[in-house]
C-alpha cells in the first residue's frame, strides 16, 4: 500500500497524528533530506528523493506488498509528488493524508484569509504572469529561478506595483521571517519562501 503524507510546513509539531502514525508503522519511507533527518530512528528501507523521481516510482513499484511511505512538504497534493504518484499509479492505489501548505501556513500567520484566493506555483514551472495580474488576491509557492524579485518584476511591467507581497521565508523553521512590502519594493532574495500578493494591505 502506499500512502503520501503531508508534512507540513517544518517541524513535527505541524504534522497531523494520521501522518505521524502512517510514518510510524511504515516498511519503507521515501522523501527529501530535510523530511527523512526528522525519523533517524527509522529502522526500515529508505529513498532519498531528489529531481530522481522516476526512481523512486520505480523504488515504489518494487515494493507493492510493503507499507511504503512518501513524505510530501506542505500537503501532497498542492503542487507536490502527490500529484505525479496519484497520475502513475492511479488514486484507487494511493492513500493521500492531507498536510498544512506553506501558503496556508503563511496565511495563518500573517492573519490573511484565503477566500477568494487564487493558488498558483512557479517553483520549477513558467508561470502567466498576465494572468496572475488579473487576480487581486495570490497565494504561491516559488522556487529559486522565479521567487519574490522576478515575481515583483513582473507585476511591476503589468503596472501593479503599488500591490502588496507578504514573504515568508523559511516557515515554521527557527530563522521564519514574514516581510510585508509594496511590489515596487521586493529587490532583494530571499530564502524558500512562500508569497501572497494583496491588493491592497
Ligand atoms: C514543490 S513545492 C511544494 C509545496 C507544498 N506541497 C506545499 O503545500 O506547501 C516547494 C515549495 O514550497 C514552498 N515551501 C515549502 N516549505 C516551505 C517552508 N517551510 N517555508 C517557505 N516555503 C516553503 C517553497 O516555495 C518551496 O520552493
Amino acid at each position: 500500500m502506499l500512502t503520501v503524507v503531508g508534512m507540513g510546513p517544518s517541524g513535527l509539531h505541524l504534522m497531523t497524528p494520521a501522518a505521524r502514525e502512517a510514518i510510524d508503522h511504515a516498511d519503507a519511507l521515501a522523501g527529501g533530506a530535510r523530511h527523512l533527518q526528522q525519523f533517524p530512528a527509522f529502522g526500515g528501507e529508505s529513498f532519498t528523493l531528489g529531481a530522481n523521481i522516476p526512481e523512486l516510482l520505480g523504488w515504489i513499484a518494487a515494493r507493492q506488498e510493503r507499507r511504503v511511505v512518501v513524505m510530501a512538504s506542505g500537503d501532497p497534493l498542492f503542487y507536490g509528488i502527490g500529484t505525479r504518484l496519484v497520475a502513475h499509479f492511479g488514486a484507487e492505489h494511493v492513500r493521500i493524508i492531507p498536510g498544512i501548505s506553506a501558503v496556508q501556513y503563511l496565511c495563518a500567520q500573517a492573519g490573511i484569509d484565503m477566500n477568494e484566493m487564487w493558488l498558483t506555483s512557479s517553483h520549477g514551472r513558467r508561470v502567466c504572469f498576465d494572468e496572475l495580474a488579473r487576480h487581486h488576491k495570490v497565494a504561491m509557492v516559488t522556487d529559486g529561478l522565479c521567487g519574490p524579485r522576478e515575481i515583483a518584476a513582473q507585476l511591476i511591467a503589468r503596472g501593479k506595483g503599488y500591490r502588496w507581497m507578504v514573504i515568508g521565508e523559511n516557515l515554521a523553521m527557527e530563522n521564519e521571517a514574514i516581510h510585508w512590502l509594496p511590489v515596487s519594493e521586493v529587490h532583494n532574495e530571499y530564502a524558500m519562501n512562500a508569497v501572497v500578493i494583496l491588493d491592497e494591505r
